[in-house]
């Protein structure tokens, strides 16, 4: 009996070394399997042009006090949107947006709603850090204000998530209050292009005011049933 069980398990370790799937399987293997963030030329393109238009900004103090140029994370398919402030200290260092602690807190946001960062496509208002991860000034924000327009519509997104007052107010507007604002959809342009969206709590403020985080639940509640309607 037990040199039975023996026999088995070499029998089974032999079929995984020699990796049986590739010999028994009846589907095909599919060599030229597409990888999921292949988009069409023309997006890929205009999305070059316009990390390199930003990268030959000139005279900011921003881009000179940086380490990296911090211009997007997830999938540029994507028909979410996330835009958040400016990038942090890590997020200058690996040049990726939302990887510091405020972005593991957005990583569980996502994931409540079954989302990850190979469904949704991030981004900031502002792609250089600010010193001491100041908030960007109104001239900063005015400054970057068309690269995020045009980077909305390249990826053409149905859903647009503000994260934060500085993305509420640079994209919605200034005179608004985020506890007014949060929850609920508006149809906005960017250029010719018209989207939903969204204004909710930055992961960073959730962090602060851990009691408002049933508010952004709500929201993204909002975020999975649209997802939903949209048939995204
Ligand atoms: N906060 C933001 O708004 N953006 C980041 O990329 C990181 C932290």
């Amino acid at each position: 009996m037990m040199l039975k069980k023996n026999k088995t398990i070499k029998l089974l370790n032999y079929y995984k070394l020699i990796n049986y799937n590739l010999i028994y399987n009846n589907k095909p293997i599919n060599r030229y399997k597409k990888d999921n963030y292949e988009i069409s030329g023309n997006k890929t393109k205009s999305l070059e042009n316009l990390k390199k238009t930003i990268i030959n900004i000139k005279n900011c103090d921003l881009q000179k006090q940086a380490k990296n140029i911090v211009f997007s994370d997830g999938n540029p398919k994507s028909k979410i949107m996330l835009i958040g402030e400016a990038p942090g200290a890590n997020e200058d260092e690996e040049g990726l947006p939302f990887v510091g602690r405020a972005g593991q807190l957005l990583d569980k946001m996502l994931l409540a709603i079954n989302l990850d960062r190979k469904k949704v496509y991030i981004s900031n208002i502002i792609n250089y850090r600010p010193p001491e991860n100041r908030r960007p000034t109104d001239k900063e924000i005015k400054r970057y204000l068309p690269y995020i327009t045009k980077h909305i519509q390249i990826i053409s997104p149905k859903i647009v998530v503000l994260l934060g007052s500085t993305a509420m107010n640079a994209i919605v507007g200034n005179d608004i209050v985020i506890s007014k604002m949060r929850g609920k959809w508006i149809e906005m342009k960017f250029g010719n292009y018209k989207t939903s969206v969204i204004v909710t709590f930055h992961p960073a403020f959730l962090m602060r005011q851990p009691a408002q985080k049933k508010m952004a639940w709500i929201d993204l509640k909002m975020i999975r049933d649209k997802k939903i309607k949209l048939n995204i």
